[in-house]
């Protein structure tokens, strides 16, 4: 089986001269097709960094990272830009909606900058926004909804291009337990049914407890990798 996610000796300095802040000290991962792995490990242990990394918002000091057997280090930011609305969905803590788009508008938004005629991607749109629970709720704008439901659209408009790979940092860390158990619901159906690879990063053991894989970041390394 080709890796989804394969990274060798990734390290992350911040900062120069005397403050440089040591993120990431050697990581290897191998993430594979229809994993559902959370990453977890105390605040400032780097998770937001290493997935930064993997979906090419950031460089490396030094490591190789590879996407479905391409070296993403040396792309350019065309490149990466085109990688990421091809192949990768991303999911943020704070949602990250454009306030001014309404849920259907924000879901649609990557379907539009790929070039997808409206009538198609409108349709397309509609049956994710019904699927992740938000049918009656395409036109209103992210004020009008609570954080589960917003963080519902952006799950949407993360898997509306069909990616392989979804990266979610701290994905539920916004919204209360009942909320999180839900969106935590929703992922591992669109992971089991669509075969979409999850990788998120989480603070709450019980989110944890639902991953397949539980990778324990501690200091910028990997600490303890559990497979359920
Ligand atoms: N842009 C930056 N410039 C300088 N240092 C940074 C930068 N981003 C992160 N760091 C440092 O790198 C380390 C790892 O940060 P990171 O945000 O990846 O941790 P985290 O595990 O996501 O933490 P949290 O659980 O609080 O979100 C921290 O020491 C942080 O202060
Ligand atoms: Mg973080």
């Amino acid at each position: 089986m080709n890796p989804i996610v394969k990274l060798q000796g990734i390290t992350k300095d911040y900062g120069q001269g005397d403050i440089i802040v040591h993120a990431l000290r050697g990581i290897d991962i191998t993430i594979n097709p229809g994993d559902f792995t959370a990453m977890a490990g105390p605040s400032g242990s780097g998770k937001s960094t290493l997935l930064n990394i993997i979906s090419g918002l950031d460089r490396p000091t030094s490591g190789t990272v590879e996407i479905e057997n391409l070296t993403i280090n040396t792309m350019s930011r065309t490149e990466l830009s085109r990688l990421r609305r091809d192949r990768i969905g991303l999911i943020f803590q704070s949602y990250n909606l454009i306030p001014v788009l309404t849920a259907l508008e924000n879901t649609e938004y990557i379907l539009m900058l790929k070039g997808m005629p409206v009538k198609e991607r409108q349709d397309i749109v509609r049956e994710l926004l019904k699927e992740v629970g938000l049918e009656g709720m395409e036109n209103r704008f992210p004020r009008e909804l609570s954080g589960g439901q917003q963080q519902r659209v952006a799950i949407a408009r993360a898997i509306a291009s069909e990616p392989a790979l979804v990266l979610a940092d701290e994905p539920t860390a916004n919204v209360d337990s009942k909320t999180a158990s839900g969106l935590l619901d929703l992922m591992e159906r669109l992971n089991k049914e669509k075969k979409i690879t999850f990788l998120f990063s989480t603070h709450d053991k019980n989110v944890m407890a639902r991953a397949d894989k539980l990778l324990w970041l501690k200091d910028g390394k990997i600490n303890d990798y559990r497979t359920a």
